[in-house]
């Protein structure tokens, strides 16, 4: 579609600058603990930085103990790991710790959440998804422990900053002897009241990631950390994260390790950034209020939380369009194709509509049980297997919440530099998608 010769988008102009989903936010402090790490020569995976980056964020989220590490999906496969171990005890150098074992994760995520499963060679078990944040349904998730009794690990993450149904998900995990890894990458600075006590995301599971990559709320151009209260486990994923070193003279190793440590350098940006949280997070809020109020008048909805029990950090705002309003839109595994109709419009249309005018959205993340790799992975919804579900000779078929909310939904220019004016602009070319 060539948007400037299409009457329906008439006297808008394309943006000069181009408005992103998500980019870094410098603000100066992060030049200054770059420098310094410089100009003491700490520029390595030790030094002042990575002490302050652990130690400020343990505090900020409220565990004992944070553990610098090279990015989120580093902390996820240790976080994993050291689940797996856990659980059923020590694995040989050429096997994961999870061999042979079937994990419950999360359906809607990028798949950085859940690849460490089968880093760690266990066969991950997709959990449908709810309609009130767009998280792990607690309802699929005792549907998925009805099937297979023998679970003991829960993946979890909070998808674009909103914390998911915890209270339900802790609740049913206990019953079944459970451990949780929570994968807060998205959802630093969320917050969420857990049993009538607020706390952070990041803090809520067993074992605890967070991302501080390019695109997230803050950022170090990569890195993340490791979250805990328990020393033991702090100090493993330490040594884990730097080879397995044994105290000894000489490297010597009983253990698989892995190269993972943070690095002073990239540590000094995020310590740049800690003091900025809260700002990203109150320009995220604006952002999402501004969405909310000026889509209003569309068959739209904003992405949903929790408002008695979760305050997100609105990392993206997301909007889903009402089944009514979908002109018709398909998606094969690589491109896709969509119908205008007059009064409706499709996720496809708008994000194609928004990159004409040089802003960036993106689609909801596709979820995993229908991502090729997965595919023959068990899928499970508030029904029970949510695989096979069509009948040739029945009418209907079962629910598939994910699938829904990525065929309608989609995530809205949600950078923190975007400006009200760039921001009514968009609002505008989405209006012009449903003329
Ligand atoms: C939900 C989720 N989990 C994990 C990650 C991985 O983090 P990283 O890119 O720091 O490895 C990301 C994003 O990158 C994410 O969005």
């Amino acid at each position: 579609m060539d948007v400037f010769s299409n009457p329906r988008f008439a006297g808008i102009e394309k943006f000069k600058n181009k408005v992103w989903l998500s980019s870094p936010t410098m603000h100066g402090d992060e030049q200054k603990w770059v420098d310094d790490a410089i100009q003491t020569n700490w520029v390595s995976t030790v030094g002042a930085n990575i002490n302050e980056v652990e130690r400020l964020m343990a505090e900020y989220v409220g565990v004992k103990y944070a553990v610098g590490l090279s990015c989120g999906t580093a902390a996820l496969h240790l976080a994993t790991k050291l689940a797996g171990e856990k659980l059923y005890g020590q694995a040989k150098p050429n096997a994961g710790t999870l061999a042979g074992k079937k994990v419950f994760c999360s359906d809607v995520t990028f798949d950085a959440s859940i690849n460490p499963v089968a880093y760690e060679d266990g066969e991950a078990v997709f959990i449908d998804t709810e309609r009130d944040t767009w998280n792990m349904d607690p309802a699929a998730l005792e549907k998925a422990f009805a099937l297979y009794p023998d679970v003991r690990l829960v993946v979890i993450a909070h998808l674009y900053g909103t914390p998911g149904k915890m209270e339900e998900i802790k609740r049913i995990c206990d019953a079944h002897g459970a451990l949780i890894v929570e994968d807060a990458a998205e959802s630093l600075g969320a917050r969420y009241k857990l049993n009538g006590e607020w706390a952070e995301t990041g803090s809520l599971g067993d074992y605890n990631a967070i991302s501080f990559n390019g695109n997230k709320i803050i950022t170090g151009s990569a890195g993340g950390l490791f979250l805990t209260d328990s020393k033991d486990d702090a100090d493993k994923v330490r040594k884990w994260s730097t080879q397995s070193r044994e105290a000894a003279p000489w490297y010597q190793h009983e253990e698989i390790g892995y190269n993972y440590r943070m690095s002073n350098i990239i540590a000094g940006v995020v310590r740049g950034q800690i003091p900025y949280l809260g700002e990203h997070i109150a320009q995220k809020k604006a952002i999402y209020e501004r969405y909310k109020e000026g889509l209003s008048d569309l068959p739209v909805q904003m992405n949903p939380f929790d408002e008695e029990k979760s305050i997100p950090n609105y990392w993206l705002s997301c909007c889903i369009l009402d089944e009514e309003a979908m002109a018709p839109q398909v998606r094969g595994e690589r491109d896709y194709l969509y119908k205008s109709e007059s009064g409706k419009s499709s996720p496809q249309e708008i994000l194609d509509a928004l990159a004409a005018f040089g802003a960036e959205g993106r689609p909801i993340w596709k979820p995993m049980h229908m991502q090729p790799i997965y595919q023959s992975h068990a899928f499970i919804t508030a029904e029970g297997n949510g695989r096979g579900k069509s009948n040739a000779y029945i009418a209907g078929g079962g629910i598939d919440v994910g699938a829904d909310i990525f065929a309608r939904g989609l995530c809205l220019p949600s950078d923190n530099k975007m400006t009200a004016e760039d921001q009514d602009r968009i609002i505008e070319i989405i209006h012009r998608c449903f003329e």
